[in-house]
């Protein structure tokens, strides 16, 4: 079985996003993570409020139909110094179902990379633009989504949010 589909998310997804596993239960940050794309992604999403953030979801579904990637970003403006700020994205959430997961296409595709493609192809072609930076928060010991953000241009560190976890971004890209 070769190819995928990436389509946007809509409310009546919320069903299919209830059963959807990415996580060993018994890591607490992986669990987090899984409990908001099964319970509260698609409010989030679809939140009449948070049209300023302009909030995507993104699934990634096998030929078959298989569901093996979901995806989140929302527009957001980042201070730099004491200027008015300049509208970025942050990666909201990115899971990739627990059978998918390490695992590629028959083409030589990582699942991983096929939905993070998606993603930074997404964030780059809203208007008005928002790539200027990318960032995304993760837990420090989450070395699975350090590694798939880091090959997708999420190689510079910011401040720390919280001690356990980092926020990692893109290098500054001039509009
Ligand atoms: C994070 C996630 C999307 C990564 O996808 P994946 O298919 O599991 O990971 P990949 O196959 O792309 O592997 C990523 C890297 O981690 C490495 N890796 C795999 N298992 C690992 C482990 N137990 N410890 C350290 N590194 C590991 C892989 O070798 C690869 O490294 P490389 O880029 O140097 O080759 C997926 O694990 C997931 O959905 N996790 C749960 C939800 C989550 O934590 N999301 C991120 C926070 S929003």
């Amino acid at each position: 079985m070769t190819g995928w589909h990436i389509r946007p998310g809509s409310p009546g997804d919320r069903e299919l996003l209830a059963s959807f596993a990415c996580a060993d239960p018994a890591v607490r940050w992986q669990a987090e993570v899984e409990q908001f794309i099964q319970a509260q992604l698609t409010d989030w999403a679809f939140d009449p409020h948070a049209d300023a953030g302009d909030p995507r979801l993104l699934l990634a579904f096998t030929a078959a139909g298989d569901l093996f990637g979901v995806a989140a970003h929302e527009r957001v403006i980042l201070q730099a110094g004491a200027g008015p700020g300049f509208p970025a994205t942050k990666l909201e959430v990115v899971g990739v179902a627990l059978k998918w997961q390490g695992r590629s296409f028959p083409t030589g595709e990582r699942a991983s990379d096929v939905l993070m493609s998606a993603v930074m192809t997404d964030v780059s072609s809203r208007v008005p633009p928002r790539d200027a930076r990318v960032y995304a928060i993760v837990h420090e010991d989450n070395h699975r989504s350090l590694a798939v953000c880091r090959r997708h241009g999420l190689t510079e560190e910011m401040s720390r949010p919280h001690p356990s976890y980092r926020r990692i971004v893109t290098p500054h890209k001039e509009q």
